[in-house]
């Protein structure tokens, strides 16, 4: 078989296309100081509805609160939903401007592996509603533990200490 040098050019832009739309953000360099002080807060902001939806699912996987499957079921889908937002949330890159922040430049450098870490935060939520709807109770635990493994494996490369 023969290709012609413009249908492969076609086919491998059709291919890129195809793989980029994978990855819903790209990263965009903030535009002033102004705007990269509200990026900052809003990225901030969705981290901390990140950690109040997240709070009590911790405090059900250490038996400090009961199992409550209503609210695991809720914030498993606020946290999936969080998850579908956090790229575009973390994609302004705000490195050129002083602005007080707790993420690490790597966010802007490696952002297909960030990308990746955000698609196991939201896997290990929806493995979460999973478990929450087979009601098998024993598989909660490690349900909630996956969602903390996968904070815990981005703060690891992306977020200072
Ligand atoms: C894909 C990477 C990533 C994932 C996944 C992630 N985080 Fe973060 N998190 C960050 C980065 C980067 C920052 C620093 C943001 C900043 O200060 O600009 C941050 C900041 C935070 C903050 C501080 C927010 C503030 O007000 O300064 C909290 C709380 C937090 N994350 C909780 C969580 C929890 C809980 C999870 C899991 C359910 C989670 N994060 C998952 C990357 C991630």
């Amino acid at each position: 078989m023969k290709f012609s040098r413009k249908s492969l050019i076609v086919a491998a832009t059709v291919g890129a296309i195809v793989s980029s739309s994978a990855f819903a953000a790209e990263v965009t360099e903030a535009s002033s100081e102004k705007h990269a002080k509200a990026a900052t807060q809003y990225r901030q902001a969705m981290f901390q509805l990140v950690r109040s939806n997240m709070g009590p699912l911790g405090g059900m996987a250490k038996g400090v609160l009961p199992y409550n499957e209503s609210v695991m079921q809720t914030n498993a889908v606020r946290l999936e939903q969080l998850a579908n937002m956090m790229g575009d949330y973390l994609s302004v890159d705000t490195r050129k401007f002083d602005v007080e922040t707790g993420a690490k430049d790597g966010v802007w450098e490696n952002f297909s592996d960030v990308e990746k870490k955000i698609m196991a935060l939201k896997s290990s939520a929806q493995g979460l509603q999973a478990a929450v709807k087979s009601g098998d109770e024993s598989a909660y635990r490690g349900a909630i533990g996956k969602v903390g493994a996968s904070c815990k494996s981005c703060h690891d490369d992306y977020k200072k200490d």
